[in-house]
């Protein structure tokens, strides 16, 4: 056999193909980055996107959400998503973009505890939905201001370019947003990633919120509003010098209205005062009054090394909105009816340096707590949380699931963690959540992350194994209780035969002394608790060192890693 020759390509012949492509084009063939594969997991992102999307505005807005979510099936694995919200609506300037150009949005450029935050979810499902039907999507908007409108929106990919048609005024009063898309190969199921899951824990996230869902069946379900307070609207705040790199800075530079860098400093960073100034100019070698749209890549360098051998005061921590204790226990007693429920809001804390974060943390046990798999036995459950959106994917990549692997919960009572009836609920609140990809389903397991997680996981975990002993312990003790009174009247009948005394005098009296014996018992369970109690807040020795070990451990991956 003779062995085919290869012509080997020149470059000439190689810059015949050389063509640019559109950021659409490459999501569109790349659309897995967005978190829509599996049929399952798209129809449930789908869901994820537009909701999002509808409480963000809702918030940034001050209005209580009214959201209405209806799949219908048109189909094999073809279906209609609608998602109707009652919030500040999109202009007829804006709504293209918004839903039609991806990374286009309000939120990328702002320092803020949002859902949303890349530009790129509600873009994503009109390509999704056009480049599996053919269909645009459907749009009305209203903004209260002028007469709503109705369009139909899909994209240009090539030049990543909202298409609009049939744009109509309406006659009808509407505030808010209804869009309606067509999208195949999904398929809806009733599971723990699917959508009714995904909205019931939006639900217990949102106590402020009311969401109605109408699934293709047909059935109807309304999880209520259970709490009137619009939650705090988050608060912009400025990146925090010590969170920056070199590319950030040149592109902030870009941004800024300011016209020397001495000002673009002051006004556009966190804890950036005269002081923090006059340090920067001390340690680097240009002149701070120069335009800082002209700032070379090197200049931005000297400044970031400044930012790293500064001292600067810790990042402002008051932008950060928690769901609330109170909120969290009315929203799990009233969906998991749990017997023994812990709470606990952490103080912020800062991750790489510049990012604020926050923990919320619950520990529901017993009742409905924890999930039933299809044996019908039950198994633990992690609700995982980000700015109150749920997370449901990519679970064993997530900073959270890993925490709650690394504990020892057996020094917590729970033997089994997988088997206990269990639903631990935690809620990563930060102005800037450091997802592991655009599909935004798992927390990058940053050390300030994991510890934290690990520490609240801990204190509440401490909890809940006080009630699992206080509930063995009483278990036990009616045991015992039990047992005497059965053997007394035996005993009492032995020893009067012996003694020849009255048997209900000495039945009288054994009852009196198991009575003093229980009760002593009892004083020194009460005074164990208590001592268990006062330590509840620090941790223990043993947990000390896991902490320490856990520290190393993590420190050691990322030098392999690097
Ligand atoms: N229901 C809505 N009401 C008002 N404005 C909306 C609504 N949905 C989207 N928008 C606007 O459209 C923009 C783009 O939404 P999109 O979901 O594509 O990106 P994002 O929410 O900014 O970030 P992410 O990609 O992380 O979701 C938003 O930033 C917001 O300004
Ligand atoms: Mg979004």
């Amino acid at each position: 056999m003779t062995e085919e020759k290869i012509k080997p390509v020149g470059a000439e012949e190689l810059a015949k193909e050389f063509k640019e492509h559109s950021v659409a084009e490459f999501f569109k063939k790349n659309k897995q980055m967005l978190g829509l594969y599996g049929k399952v997991r798209t129809l449930t992102t789908v869901i994820h996107e537009y909701v999002s999307n509808s409480l963000d505005a809702c918030e940034e807005s001050n209005i209580l959400p009214d959201i209405e979510v209806k799949i219908d099936e048109l189909g094999s694995e073809y279906y209609e998503v609608t998602v109707k919200d009652n919030g500040p609506g999109l202009t007829e300037a804006t709504v293209g973009k918004a839903l039609g150009q991806l990374l286009a949005g309000t939120k990328f450029h702002r320092m803020m505890q949002m859902r949303g935050q890349q530009g790129i979810g509600s873009a994503g499902c009109t390509m999704l939905s056009q480049t599996t039907t053919g269909n645009p999507t459907k749009v009305i908007t209203g903004t209260g201001k002028s007469k709503p409108i109705s369009l139909k929106i899909s994209i240009d990919p090539k030049h990543n370019s909202p298409k609009i048609t049939d744009l109509k005024k309406i006659d009808k009063e509407f505030r808010g947003l209804a869009i309606q898309a067509k999208f195949k190969d999904v398929l809806y199921r009733d599971s723990e990633q699917g959508p009714l899951e995904y909205l019931r824990r939006t639900a217990i996230a949102n106590p402020h919120a009311q969401i109605k869902f109408r699934d293709p069946e047909g059935k109807s379900y309304n999880f209520k509003r259970t709490l009137n307070k619009i939650p705090k609207p988050p608060k912009e705040v400025k990146p925090h010098p010590k969170g920056i790199t070199v590319d950030e800075l040149i592109t902030l530079s870009k941004y800024t209205k300011s016209r020397n860098v001495n000002s673009f400093l002051k006004k556009d960073f966190d804890r950036m005062g005269n002081k923090g100034l006059e340090e920067v100019a001390k340690r680097t070698s240009f002149d701070l009054k120069k335009d800082p749209k002209q700032m070379s890549w090197h200049e931005s360098e000297e400044i970031v090394k400044a930012f790293r051998e500064i001292d600067f005061i810790a990042p402002t921590l008051d932008a950060l909105s928690p769901i609330g204790e109170a909120q969290i226990k009315g929203s799990l007693e009233s969906i998991v009816h749990p017997e023994f429920l812990t709470v606990n809001t952490r103080k912020p804390q800062v991750y790489a340096g510049g990012f604020p974060f926050q923990i919320e943390i619950a520990i529901a046990y017993g009742g409905n707590a924890g999930r039933q798999i299809s044996s019908g036995e039950m198994r633990m459950e992690i609700m995982r949380f980000a700015n109150r959106a749920p997370l449901l994917f990519d679970q064993g990549n997530c900073a959270i699931t890993k925490a709650v692997h690394s504990v020892d919960w057996k020094r917590y009572g729970l033997r089994d963690l997988e088997t206990a009836p269990l639903t631990i609920l935690v809620n990563f609140i930060s102005v800037h959540i450091p997802y592991t990809g655009a599909g935004k389903q798992a927390i990058a397991d940053e050390d300030e992350v994991m510890e934290e997680v690990r520490l609240a996981l801990m204190q509440s975990g401490r909890k809940t194994g006080m009630y699992i002993s206080r509930k063995r312990k009483e278990k036990e003790k009616q045991m015992k209780r039990e047992m005497f009174y059965k053997y007394i009247p035996e005993v009492a009948g032995a020893l009067s035969r012996i003694t020849k005394k009255n048997e209900e005098k000495l039945k009288n009296q054994l009852e009196k002394l198991v009575l003093e014996k229980l009760k002593l018992e009892e004083a020194k369970d009460a005074a164990e608790m208590e001592a268990e109690e006062v330590k509840n807040g620090s941790l223990d020795e043993q947990e000390k060192e896991e902490t320490k070990e856990n520290k190393k451990k993590s420190k050691k991956k990322k030098g392999a890693e690097e």
